[in-house]
């Protein structure tokens, strides 16, 4: 049975549209600059080890994982260009760590200690980044005292501080003080540690936002990883340069159901048919990622037509009103987002319809189901979930 046919619900990858997006990553940073590809989260859902060989291929430079167990799965896949494991220590050894040759990011004096230790036990040493925290408030070491404490790390002789970074928190924001912010309390950093001849070979700020709408954090290397995937950081930089999404959505009517007036359809009755309707019954729900949040406020794409979704979004179904679509039959396909030959529904937008962001659904949705793999339109493999 060919792979469409049998995963009536399912995600589809558009690896060209991925290679198509590193190209703009490349045509805004210049080619002089490295790339790190963010694909922690299994690539915000689209499949770390299909991303990771298409972005090397396309010229990354590395790669960034959450946590050490999911490099460790890249390394298995025979992925061999540096990864940064963005949670350093966190569930793992400095041991593990070494033996798959993945690079922590150290985050507290603790971690680059138990690092150190276990690097000239073992006669070597670890390359790692430093994590500054400039205004994210998340993880890294506060600026202020940043300068001792990277000098107390680099007299550590097991470690090798190979980058130097920091995280934003609003570079998606068209008010970019506090980018700015963000950024000269790092560059003062970097400028202080230059002025003691202290080089970090690799400095690195830019996420998606700042790579499109703030070039002066680029420094040696960027870090993109929602535009890799085709979503705006913001819809207001839409104008700056094409995306083309990356993943798509389908499912299938599994049921056709015409109901008079004053029909109540689904848990807690909240949809009260005001007229005869035809509804239709889809094979996905929030057990797969598609959120209950739609409930009632949904929509979906039939034949390139506009559907709303009409009661509440249940574990593993949904339903849609397609009165206004005469024609509809079981087993026609149902675009969820993306673009198919009849027309495109935004993952922004429905991501607003769900009062969430596209990162949230493409993580859900993207890890739940099977995934479909095309290059040029041609499918090129099949991930079973
Ligand atoms: C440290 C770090 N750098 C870069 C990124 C990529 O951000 P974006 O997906 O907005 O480009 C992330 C993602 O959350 C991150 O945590």
């Amino acid at each position: 049975m060919q792979a469409e046919q049998k995963w009536s619900t399912r995600v589809e990858v558009d690896l060209s549209a991925l290679g198509h997006n590193f190209k703009q990553v490349r045509q805004l940073v210049g080619r002089k600059r490295k790339i790190l590809a963010v694909v922690k989260a299994d690539a915000y859902g689209h499949g770390a080890i299909q991303v990771s060989r298409e972005l090397i291929a396309a010229g990354a430079y590395m790669l960034a994982v959450a946590t050490a167990a999911e490099g460790i799965r890249l390394r298995q896949a025979g992925i061999e260009v540096p990864v940064l494991v963005l949670l350093g220590l966190l569930d793992s050894s400095p041991k593990q760590l070494m033996r798959h040759d993945l690079t922590p990011v150290v985050y507290t004096a603790s971690s680059a200690e138990k690092l150190d230790e276990a690097a000239r036990q073992a006669g070597k040493r670890i390359k790692v980044h430093v994590e500054l925290d400039t205004g994210m408030g998340r993880l890294g070491f506060p600026w202020k005292p940043g300068l001792e404490i990277i000098q107390r790390v680099m007299g550590l002789t097991g470690l090798e501080i190979e980058g130097l970074f920091t995280h934003f928190a609003e570079a998606d924001a068209q008010d970019k003080s506090f980018t700015k912010l963000q950024l000269s309390r790092f560059e003062g950093l970097a400028a202080r540690l230059k002025d003691r001849g202290i080089e970090i070979p690799l400095l690195h700020a830019a996420n998606s936002a700042a790579i499109i709408d703030f070039y002066p954090a680029y420094f040696n290397l960027v870090r993109p990883g929602i535009m890799l995937y085709g979503i705006m950081p913001d819809e207001a930089l839409r104008p700056k340069l094409t995306l083309k999404p990356v993943m798509r959505v389908k499912t299938k009517i599994i049921q056709l159901k015409k109901v008079p007036a004053g029909h109540s359809i689904s848990y807690g009755r909240t949809y009260i048919t005001s007229a005869e309707s035809v509804i239709a019954t889809l094979p996905i729900g929030y057990a797969a990622g598609y959120s209950r949040a739609l409930s009632n406020r949904g929509r979906a794409l039939i034949g390139g037509v506009r559907v709303p979704v009409v009661g509440r979004v249940c574990m593993d179904m949904s339903l849609v009103d397609v009165t206004h679509l005469p024609e509809v039959k079981v087993g026609d396909e149902v675009l969820l987002w993306g673009d198919n030959d009849t027309g495109f529904l935004s993952l922004g937008e429905v991501a607003a319809w769900a009062d969430t962001i596209a990162y949230e659904l493409l993580c859900s949705v993207g890890r739940s189901l099977p995934r479909l793999y095309y290059r040029q339109g041609k499918l090129v493999e099949v991930q079973a979930p």
